[in-house]
C-alpha cells in the first residue's frame, strides 16, 4: 500500500515563522498547478500501479487502504472545484483517511461542505493559538473569533476527525497563556491536537524579531527550563483529558491517530506530488524541484521527468543503511518506539543512550524515556 502526499504551495500571507514551501501572492498560477499535479498523478498511476492506491480500490473490507493528505501551504485556498479535480486524478480510490490542511481565513462554511462531500474525513486547522496578540506577532490572517466560527462550521459540514495545530514557545508567551491555549483546545474537544515548539528559522521574520540585537527589540523567547515547563504541562494534560501521546507533538482520542503521518513515522512508501514534494520507495528518496514554474515547466512541459527515471534505480548498499538511520530517527519520534532488531549494528549507540537515561526497552521496542523525549534531538543526533 502506498500513500499519497499532495502539495498545495500557495498561502494568502506568508506567516512570520513560517519556512514550508508556499508563496504568497501566486494565486493566478493555481489552475495551471493543479493541472500540473493532475498530470504527474496520471504519470505515477500509470507507471507504478503496483505501488498506487488503486489496489485497495475494489475491496472495501480490507484492512490496509491508501491514505491521501494534501497539504502546504494553504490547500483550502483552492476552490472545491480544483480540489476535486486533482482528487479525480486519483480515480475511486477509496481511502481510509483524506486529510486537508486549513488555514481559518481562508474558507467558508459552503467550501467546508463541497469538500467534505468530496470524501475528505479528516480537517487539520492551523489555529496556533487562541490569543490575538500571539496571532498578530505571528503574522496569522486570521484572530481567535474566526478559530472558533471556523470550528463551528467544520463541525456542521460533516467533520468528525478534526485536528488542531497549535504553537507554544512563543514569544513574549508565559507559561499561563499556553495553558489557557490548551484550555481553549480542550473545551473544543477535537480528535486530535498537534502542538509544536516554536522552531524559529533563520531568513523568517520572526528571526529577525527575536534577535537579541534587534533595535528596541521587545519580543523575547521564552528559556529552555519555560519551553520544557509548557511541554510537560501539554503531556500531563491532554494524557489526564483521555489524549494518547503517540508522537513527540502529537496527540490523539483512542483510533484517531492520523495514519498518513504514521506512514511517514513508520518509514513507509508514499508518494509526493507538487512542488518540494518528496516520494519515499523502497528505501530511494525523490523531491520536486521547490521551485513552482520549474516544477510545472518539468511536468507539463516534458522538459524531463526525474521522477520515472530516478524510481527506476535499484537500491544499493548505501542506499539500505541510510534507509535504517532514517528508520531509526523517524521511528523514535513514535512514543512506543520501535523493534530492537532494528538497531542492529547500533549496539554502542544504543548502550549509551540507555546509560544517559534517554532510550528503554519495552515489549521489544527502543522508545525514548521521559527524558529523552524532551532532549530528542540529542537521540537523533547519535544516528544521523
Ligand atoms: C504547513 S502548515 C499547514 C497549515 C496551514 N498552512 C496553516 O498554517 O493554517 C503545518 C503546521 O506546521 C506548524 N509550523 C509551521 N512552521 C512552524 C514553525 N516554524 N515552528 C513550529 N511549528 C510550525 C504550524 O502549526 C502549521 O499549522
Ligand atoms: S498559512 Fe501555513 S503554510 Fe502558509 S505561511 Fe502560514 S504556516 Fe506557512
Amino acid at each position: 500500500m502506498t500513500s499519497l502526499y499532495i502539495h498545495i504551495p500557495f498561502c494568502k500571507k506568508k506567516c512570520n515563522y513560517c519556512d514550508f514551501v508556499s508563496y504568497a501572492g501566486a494565486e493566478d498560477l493555481i489552475d495551471k498547478y493543479v493541472a500540473a499535479l493532475c498530470k504527474e498523478i496520471n504519470n505515477l498511476l500509470t507507471i507504478y500501479p503496483e505501488r498506487t492506491l488503486s489496489e485497495e480500490r475494489s475491496d472495501e473490507s480490507k484492512g490496509s487502504r491508501g491514505t491521501i493528505y494534501i497539504g502546504g501551504g494553504t490547500p483550502t485556498l483552492l476552490s472545491p472545484r480544483q480540489t476535486e479535480k486533482i482528487l479525480c486524478s486519483v480515480v475511486s480510490v477509496r481511502c481510509s483517511e483524506i486529510s486537508i490542511e486549513a488555514n481559518p481565513g481562508t474558507c467558508n462554511k459552503a467550501k467546508l461542505k463541497e469538500l467534505r462531500q468530496l470524501g475528505i474525513n479528516r480537517l487539520s486547522i492551523g489555529a496556533q493559538s487562541f490569543n490575538d496578540n500571539h496571532l498578530k506577532t505571528l503574522g496569522r490572517i486570521h484572530n481567535a473569533k474566526d478559530i472558533f466560527g471556523f470550528y463551528d462550521d467544520a463541525r456542521a459540514a460533516g467533520f468528525d476527525n478534526i485536528n488542531l495545530d497549535l504553537i507554544f514557545a512563543l514569544p513574549n508567551q508565559t507559561l499561563d497563556e499556553w495553558k489557557k491555549d490548551v484550555e481553549i483546545a480542550l473545551s473544543l474537544a477535537p480528535e486530535h491536537l498537534s502542538t509544536y515548539n516554536l522552531q524559529v528559522e533563520k531568513g523568517t521574520p520572526i528571526w529577525e524579531m527575536t534577535k537579541i540585537q534587534a533595535p528596541n527589540n521587545k519580543l523575547q523567547l521564552p528559556t529552555e527550563d519555560e519551553e520544557l515547563a509548557m511541554y510537560e504541562y501539554t503531556i500531563e494534560t491532554l494524557i489526564s483529558k483521555g489524549y494518547k501521546h503517540y508522537e513527540i507533538s502529537n496527540f490523539a482520542k483512542p483510533g484517531f491517530e492520523c495514519k498518513h503521518n504514521l506512514v511517514y513515522w513508520k518509514n513507509g512508501n508514499y508518494l509526493g506530488v507538487g512542488a518540494g514534494a518528496h516520494s519515499h520507495i523502497n528505501g530511494q528518496r525523490f523531491a520536486n524541484s521547490n521551485d513552482i514554474d520549474a516544477y510545472m515547466r518539468q511536468v507539463l512541459g516534458e522538459e524531463r521527468n526525474e521522477i520515472r527515471n530516478a524510481l527506476r534505480g535499484t537500491p544499493n548498499d548505501s542506499h539500505v543503511a541510510s534507509a535504517q538511520r532514517e528508520t531509526i530517527f523517524m521511528g523514535l519520534r513514535l512514543l512506543d518506539g520501535i523493534p530492537t532488531e532494528k538497531f542492529r549494528g547500533f549496539e554502542k549507540e544504543v548502550a549509551e543512550l540507555i546509560e544517559d537515561g534517554l532510550l528503554m526497552r519495552e515489549k521489544g521496542n527502543y522508545k525514548l524515556t521521559r527524558k529523552g523525549l524532551y532532549l530528542a534531538n540529542l537521540v537523533f543526533e547519535k544516528f544521523v
